[in-house]
């Protein structure tokens, strides 16, 4: 697979294309139950779920990482704990979890989300890596601005991660070279941060609206767009 990419495409039909133990970093924020076809079946979503998992453990290097940050949600009355799906899904594939931070989204629209919590659980999972405890990464609780990827249409927000969280997890899990994917990209910002950091980057979006207005088609340059 050629890599240095951010396609339209479902991820179910690239994962194919990519070997066994080959990756560094595999490193996403999965489709929310609502920014799919699932409606509120949760069984459905939680095959999606452990189907994902599956491919992504499969692709990465024992050495290497996969790093999944997503919210968990409220729906049918319940909550639905992701990051308990991930765990389970990522323990049946041989890996442990190496780390376990919160990132808080820092979002004034967010604070009364009926729906949502505003803060993700970021996994770091591995089967043999090691990260360099220092610095950054010592902090279990990390607050970030998240901005909405602007105008785009359709049955949910888009919420893009912020550089600074995106440059943690690249810095230490990953290094100059290294082959980092995310296979649910939504606005691209992490292929778009891999590459400024000199990793190899793949990115794969399947909605065309999110991704016409993602980073990598956008005209203004990010750096305006994130506000920095
Ligand atoms: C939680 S968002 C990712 C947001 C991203 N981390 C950011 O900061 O912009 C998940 C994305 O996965 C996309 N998606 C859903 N199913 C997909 C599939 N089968 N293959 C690829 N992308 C998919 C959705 O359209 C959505 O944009």
């Amino acid at each position: 697979m050629k890599w240095n990419q951010f396609v339209c495409d479902d991820a179910f039909n690239i994962f194919p294309k990519i070997d066994d133990q080959s990756v560094d970093l595999t490193f996403t924020s999965l489709p929310d139950i609502s920014q799919g076809p699932w409606g509120k079946d949760i069984k459905e979503y939680q095959a999606f779920q452990n189907k994902s998992c599956d491919e992504m453990a499969r692709i990465t290097k024992p050495k290497g990482f996969v790093v999944i940050s997503q919210t968990d949600r409220k729906i049918n009355g319940e909550i639905l704990p992701n990051h308990i799906t991930y765990y389970q899904a990522m323990i049946r594939n041989g890996f442990k979890l190496k780390d376990y931070k919160i990132m808080v989204r820092n979002n004034p629209v967010d604070k009364r989300d009926m729906y949502y919590f505003n803060y993700q659980h970021t996994l770091v999972f591995t089967k043999e890596g090691t990260i360099k405890r220092g610095g950054d990464w010592l902090k279990n609780i990390m607050v970030y601005e998240t901005q909405r990827l602007g105008n785009v249409k359709g049955p949910f927000n888009l919420y893009v991660w912020n550089e600074q969280f995106i440059r943690l997890i690249l810095d230490y899990p990953s290094k100059e070279n290294d082959k980092v994917i995310d296979p649910f990209a939504g606005s691209g910002v992490v292929p778009y941060i891999a590459k400024k950091m000199k990793r190899q980057y793949f990115g794969i979006e399947l909605d065309k609206e999110v991704y016409d207005k993602s980073l990598f088609n956008r005209v203004a340059p990010f750096e305006q767009f994130m506000g920095v």
